[in-house]
């Protein structure tokens, strides 16, 4: 037994889940970065005051915040989530708006670990701030669908609600609170203790002693302003016009409390109920505000990197990238030009690996065969003293040859094309 271990909630994500992580990561950047959002980068300290405007309701803050006092007493926190972050480098940078971001990376709270619920987790964010355009929240929920699709998951639904504004909001609330403190007595006790603190979520309760008082609750579209529905319409009707397929779930409400109008999730059908969200996200107008900057409304989401790729799993989709070595250079003269000649070839863009340890012949061609390698570049004591290397086709019935030094990296062009010719377009 090691004497340290991760702690729980927390792990070490090794190779090959890490490679596939960061590949995950690319397909999320490129298909952001052709739709206009750039990256940010925020820090993963910040002051706690920036996470408790979002409501002192928010279990998320309430109960799962990672804080602490630093060396400086400053009262700090470990980030939850990054949408307040966002919101606060806005306040203080002001950029031009609309303003379309995206980042990506961990993110701590203090839950109960289990498949898919981590205490550090990883997401990939898109906002737009300065705009309330539906086409906006459009634009934002299609990139996660996308997404999803390119991934090649078919098990994912997409479902919408829109949780109002100002005034129907806060009537929704009202009529809601009283329905459920009529029908306290009937609800489970954990709801009874959430009806108390934030009546909202009792919605969200997906114990069966509750399903038929939230079955029968108020819901929002009773209470919804003419300029709420005409914002959700807009909304449906755009994805509809773009064919991403929807539920409206008008007992949809989000674990964090700044949402406005629309809200959404991805729900994977492959995951347990409790964790079956793999990303979900929505308006919060009112959020730059609370935190001391202008009226800005803003839209976006979150998507969970670890759920996504646990149902990437579940539907056999996304496997990690295999690694694809053109050259594996072998020296059974101690090493050195291997060194030499691999970084020569790395400069050229090759993919190039070597062994280490002056092993023998035989174990190091057999390093090369497991490393996938196309071609062999074998230095021995006769290819040193004349200036030449050997290159041996690997994956091939094609002859080896004898090649000078100086035109080596010719000869591994004519034959990496000809047996690898995808290869990295950079060089
Ligand atoms: P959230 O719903 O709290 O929203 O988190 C978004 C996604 O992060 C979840 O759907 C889930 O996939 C993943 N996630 C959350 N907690 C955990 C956890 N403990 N372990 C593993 N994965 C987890 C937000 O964070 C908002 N900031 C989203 C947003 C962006 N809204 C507007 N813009």
């Amino acid at each position: 037994m090691p004497e340290f271990r991760t702690t729980p909630g927390f792990r070490d994500l090794l190779p090959p889940a890490s490679t596939r992580q960061r590949a995950f990561v690319d397909v999320f950047a490129g298909l952001v970065e052709r739709a206009g959002y750039d990256l940010v980068v925020p820090p993963m300290l910040e002051d706690i005051g920036v996470f408790e405007r979002l409501g002192k309701a928010t279990d998320v803050v309430t109960k799962e915040m990672y804080d602490f006092v630093d060396k400086g007493d400053r009262h700090v926190v470990m980030r939850p989530e990054q949408t307040a972050s966002l919101c606060r480098a806005f306040v203080e940078h002001r950029p031009p708006t609309p303003w379309k971001v995206w980042y990506a990376g961990p993110n701590f709270r203090y839950d109960r670990p289990q498949r898919g619920r981590y205490r550090q987790f990883d997401q990939v964010d898109v906002e737009v701030l300065g705009t309330d355009d539906p086409e906006a929240d459009v634009e934002v929920i299609s990139l996660g669908w996308r997404l999803y699709e390119h991934l090649g998951l078919r098990q994912v639904t997409l479902a919408v609600n829109s949780l109002g504004a100002g005034d129907d909001k806060a009537r929704h609330l009202e009529a809601l609170t009283s329905f459920l403190s009529q029908h306290a007595g009937d609800l489970s006790t954990l709801s009874r203790d959430t009806l108390a603190r934030n009546p909202l979520r009792v919605l969200d309760s997906k114990r069966p002693d509750d399903a038929e008082i939230v079955a029968a609750a108020p819901t929002i579209d009773q209470f919804w302003s003419d300029e709420s529905a005409r914002h959700f319409d807009a909304v449906l009707a755009g994805l509809r016009a773009i064919r991403i397929p929807f539920v409206v779930q008008p007992r949809l409400v989000r674990g964090l409390d700044y949402y406005v109008r629309t809200a959404f999730e991805y729900v994977g059908g492959t995951l347990e109920s409790a964790q079956n969200a793999l990303g979900g996200g929505g308006r919060y107008d009112g959020l730059v505000e609370a935190l001391g900057g202008p009226p800005t409304p803003g839209v976006g989401f979150a998507l969970g990197v670890d759920r996504t790729l646990l149902a990437c799993d579940d539907e056999g989709v996304f496997p990690p990238p295999s690694r694809s070595v053109d050259v594996f250079v072998v020296d059974t003269t101690g090493g050195r030009h291997a060194t030499v000649l691999a970084d020569r070839l790395r400069a050229s863009g090759w993919h190039v690996e070597r062994s280490f340890d002056s092993r023998s012949m035989k174990s190091q061609m057999k390093s090369a065969d497991r490393s996938g390698a196309e071609v062999a570049v074998i230095i021995g004591a006769d290819e040193a003293a004349s200036g030449t290397a050997v290159a041996r086709p690997l994956r091939t019935d094609a002859d080896q040859s004898t090649v000078e030094l100086d035109v080596l990296e010719q000869h591994l062009d004519s034959i990496l094309t000809t047996v690898a010719p995808v290869r990295d377009a950079s060089r």
